[in-house]
């Protein structure tokens, strides 16, 4: 095979081939010594022997053109997808300007002022007929007769890795400035110099690692120190391997040259796999489901929310503004007026679940809310402090903070911030201009008087040391040292709690989670390829602990680390919490936190269930549905929804259980299509999970979610009495049948919602909100599952109240 290639590359370099300069009508498919590629003429391109790629001028803006690679087909949209460029911060004018092969073996790119030397590879050719040629890899090179690669774009790539192209350490990604912008953005993929794959943020004021999560330390994170060996490829299955021990597989693995891997503008890395016959590009994994973890995507002074229908969403802190209206990583600046000299009067705005990551002017442990704020007036370079519980050590911790960037709320967080203003600012309110928009840290504070008794020189230059740190050495390298050791030098004392706190995640022993569940005796729950057990942790949290079978044991820690780390990443109120995980010898454990009432199973006939509350899970569960499918990829898929899998807190409110473990389940060599299937449980599986060809689409859980819904309502089981092999289950088409007689007008209108809600489940019930939700359920519950609604829009017909 190897010998074939071989012999097929010599036989292309040494047969002159007939297309080797622009004259003929066919693009040419190598450029010679002493000719020359030019923007005039239209059609002066390079082509890959199969024709998949392009390689010449590609217009980036009003006569501005960038020499560059992309796939010759366009998508649907008309699009061209580029996949590099020579010169992507400095186009060169439309007129005039060419690419040459120099005599010596130099490529050259000159602007219409020939002078102007844009862009070269600076190499040199000994053998006098070197070549430079488009591979059917998308790789561009120049090779010398005897067969030595003097450059290949794929050694400096710009955001896109194609499949088989290696990402070494002499190279990374950076992403472009916007979607139509294709000049260098502020998001890097690099190895750091730990050897480990990272992702930056280099903006104009600040640089900050955001992903694998810098609050974990690169082992726990499943990355590799060791080696020093740095190269990342994606090879044509979809595979992507890197030495530091992430690997994944795209969720479309299989044979599929037409991947590429692209750092995003908006600071996530994606896979993207074409859809040849509709001719899009399809999102197969990405490195990051919450957005809102990437730095820089809301400015200073703001906060980003994930919001399951709207997707992310950026806010001003109160008493802020936007500073450029059309775009938010400006970030927002005060509306008040700054007492720079401290007129004495500071307040505190009380902001719950809000979190600003990084920027910390001190730690303080075991803080009472008075001292924190009290640290916070005293330095006055202080913008508000983080305040946390941290129940393991069952200790308050104040974190003073001198810039409020990577601003996130999430009601999962469970910490607050305090945002300092001037009192005379909350006392006043005067400003309508505020931009308040949905927050809500109101409630005026206490305005309290400010012991001036303090340093304050010796505190500004301190404060002013760690400013010009950030802001002046934020060179990737400095960052790098400085994070490392703050690592090395603090894990132990501090980052521990607050890693727990901000990421839920934690790793367990196995002697430990044995004891927790007494050897594993009081058994809640089974199903999926796992059994769960009740387990009380050493600090008395009373967990649901659960087990996976044998399938998953013959993968590393590291490996299994990667994959949940997904699931650590998926933070929703309507979602079960993880608490942690084990992964000793061939254990591989999940710690979730426990849910006291049970399952929707459980209560289906149960009286503490009453109508209110049904309702209420019906909307709690759509939104953690909705979050699942639209904020993370579509390969979030639930596949077993059923009222087993939603769970119930002390006051009934819903959680969403067992998400995101298909990919476990997937190692016993079976099938894709196989597995889901085991996944799924009879009377709620869709229609399309009998028919091998359709696909399995997000709409397989908005149809389980109907019927879910239909038994809650009706309190008879979806599977009834009906043998015959349908899927669709006698319940649907009883419902269905009730309703069309209803609408036929036999009977009065809230007859027929009397006939079908379950009698003996207490409680009155709205029949108008009744009505929607059954029509809500109906439609979701429809065979084409292009007539069911997306979860987000059950969300919305719900919450609004109509019904289609
Ligand atoms: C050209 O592509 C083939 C596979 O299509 C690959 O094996 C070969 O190494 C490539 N050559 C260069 C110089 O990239
Ligand atoms: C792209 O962004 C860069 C940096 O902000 C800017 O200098 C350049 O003019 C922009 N190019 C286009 C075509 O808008
Ligand atoms: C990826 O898929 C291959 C089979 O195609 C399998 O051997 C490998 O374990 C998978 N890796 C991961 C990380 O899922
Ligand atoms: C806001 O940003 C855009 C794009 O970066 C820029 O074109 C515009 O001039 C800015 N507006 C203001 C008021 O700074
Ligand atoms: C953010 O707010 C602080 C005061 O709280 C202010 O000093 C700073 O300049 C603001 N940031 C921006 C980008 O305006
Ligand atoms: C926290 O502080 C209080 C009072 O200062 C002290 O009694 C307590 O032991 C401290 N707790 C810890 C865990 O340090
Ligand atoms: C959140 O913190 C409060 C204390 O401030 C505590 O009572 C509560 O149990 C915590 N909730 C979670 C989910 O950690
Ligand atoms: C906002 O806070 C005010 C006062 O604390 C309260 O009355 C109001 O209901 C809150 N609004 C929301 C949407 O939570
Ligand atoms: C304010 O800070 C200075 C210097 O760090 C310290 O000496 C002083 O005790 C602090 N004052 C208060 C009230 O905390």
């Amino acid at each position: 095979m190897d010998l074939l290639l071989h012999f097929l590359l010599l036989v292309s370099v040494i047969i002159p081939t007939p297309f080797t300069t622009s004259s003929s009508s066919s693009p040419p498919y190598a450029l010679k010594l002493g000719s020359s590629l030019s923007v005039d003429t239209k059609d002066d391109f390079l082509i890959s022997p199969d024709r998949v790629f392009t390689a010449g001028f590609y217009s980036v803006g009003d006569n501005a053109f960038c020499f560059s690679i992309w796939f010759t087909k366009p998508l649907s949209n008309g699009h061209l997808t580029v996949v590099w460029m020579a010169n992507r911060d400095a186009p060169v004018n439309g007129a005039r300007s060419k690419l040459s092969l120099s005599k010596t073996g130099n490529l050259v790119l000159q602007d219409a002022d020939q002078d102007l030397l844009i862009w070269t590879t600076r190499t040199r050719d000994l053998t006098g007929s070197a070549q430079l040629k488009l591979n059917n890899s998308g790789n561009l090179y120049l090779q010398s007769r005897d067969g030595q690669i003097l450059w290949q774009s794929f050694g400096s790539p710009t955001d896109t890795l194609l499949p088989n192209q290696p990402l070494t350490k002499d190279a990374m990604l950076v992403s472009s400035r916007s979607r139509t912008n294709y000049s260098s953005g502020f998001y890097k993929l690099f190895f750091d110099n730990d050897n480990v794959l990272r992702l930056v943020y280099t903006g104009p004021k600040v640089t900050g690692i955001y992903w694998p999560n810098p609050e974990l330390r690169a082992w726990d994170a499943g990355r590799s120190t060791y080696g020093s060996e740095r190269t990342a490829t994606i090879d044509l299955f979809g595979r992507f391997i890197s030495s530091d021990g992430l690997f994944f597989n795209t969720s479309d693995n299989g044979d599929q040259p037409m991947r590429r891997v692209t750092m995003d503008f908006d600071g996530n890395v994606r896979v993207y796999s074409l859809d040849a016959s509709r001719r899009i590009w399809e999102v197969t994994w990405q490195a990051i489901a919450q957005t809102c973890t990437i730095h820089g995507s809301c400015g200073e002074n703001s906060t980003c929310s994930n919001e399951p229908t709207y997707g992310r969403k950026c806010t001003c802190l109160p008493y802020h503004k936007m500073i450029n209206q059309t775009d938010w990583s400006y970030g927002c600046e005060p509306a008040f007026q700054q007492s720079l000299h401290g007129n004495g009067e500071d307040s505190f705005l009380y902001c719950p679940h809000f979190d600003f990551y990084g920027y910390d002017s001190k730690y303080l442990p075991n803080t009472t809310l008075n001292a924190c704020k009290k640290e916070c007036r005293n330095i006055s370079n202080c913008k508000g402090f983080q305040y946390k519980y941290d129940k393991k050590q069952g200790i308050f911790l104040c974190y003073p903070k001198f810039l409020l960037l990577n601003g996130f709320s999430s009601v999962s967080f469970n910490g607050s911030f305090y945002l300092k203003v001037p009192a005379s600012t909350v006392s006043s309110n005067t400003n309508k201009a505020i931009q308040e928009l949905n927050l809500n840290c109101s409630g005026h504070p206490t305005t309290i008087q400010l012991e001036r008794v303090y340093d304050r020189k010796k505190e500004k230059g301190s404060i002013k040391y760690l400013l010009l740190f950030t802001y002046v050495f934020g060179s990737l390298e400095m960052i790098c040292i400085i994070y490392f050791f703050y690592k090395t030098r603090n894990s132990v004392t501090n980052s521990q709690g607050y890693l727990q706190a901000a990421t839920g995640f934690e790793r367990f022993r196995y002697a430990d989670l044995r004891k927790a569940s007494k050897n594993f005796s009081i058994e809640i729950g089974r199903g999926g390829g796992a059994v769960v057990y009740k387990g009380v942790l050493s600090d008395n949290r009373v967990a649901a602990i659960k087990r996976l079978k044998e399938a998953s044991s013959n993968q590393g820690e590291a490996e299994f680390l990667a994959e949940i780390s997904t699931l650590g990443k998926l933070n929703h109120m309507n979602l079960i919490d993880i608490w942690g995980y084990c992964a000793e010898g061939k254990h591989r454990i999940l710690v979730y936190e426990y849910m006291e009432n049970g399952s929707l199973a459980d209560n289906l006939h149960s009286s503490k269930l009453d109508w209110d509350k049904r309702f209420e899970v019906a909307v709690g569960t759509a939104k953690g549905l909705a979050y699942l499918h639209e904020e993370c990829l579509e390969w979030v898929l639930h596949c077993d929804v059923k009222p087993h899998n939603i769970l119930l807190d002390q006051d009934c409110f819903p959680k969403v259980a067992d998400f995101g473990l298909s990919k476990f389940l997937d190692r016993d060599g079976r099938g894709n299509l196989e597995f889901i299937k085991a996944r799924g449980t009879r009377g709620y599986m869709a229609p399309e999970w009998f028919f091998v060809s359709q696909p399995i689409t997000s709409k397989v859980d908005v149809y389980s979610y109907g019927v879910v819904m239909l038994e809650m309502i009706t309190g008879r089981s979806p599977k009834g009495s009906d043998q015959s092999g349908g899927y669709e289950g006698m319940t649907i088409r009883w419902v269905r049948e009730k309703v069309a007689v209803a609408a036929e007008g036999y009977g009065g209108k809230s007859n027929w919602i009397e006939e079908i809600v379950d009698s003996t489940v207490n409680g009155e019930y709205d029949s108008i909100r009744m009505g929607i939700l059954i029509k809500v359920a109906l439609q979701c519950a429809e065979e084409n599952k292009d007539a069911r609604p997306t979860m987000s829009q059950v969300v919305d017909m719900l919450l609004r109240g109509d019904g289609h």
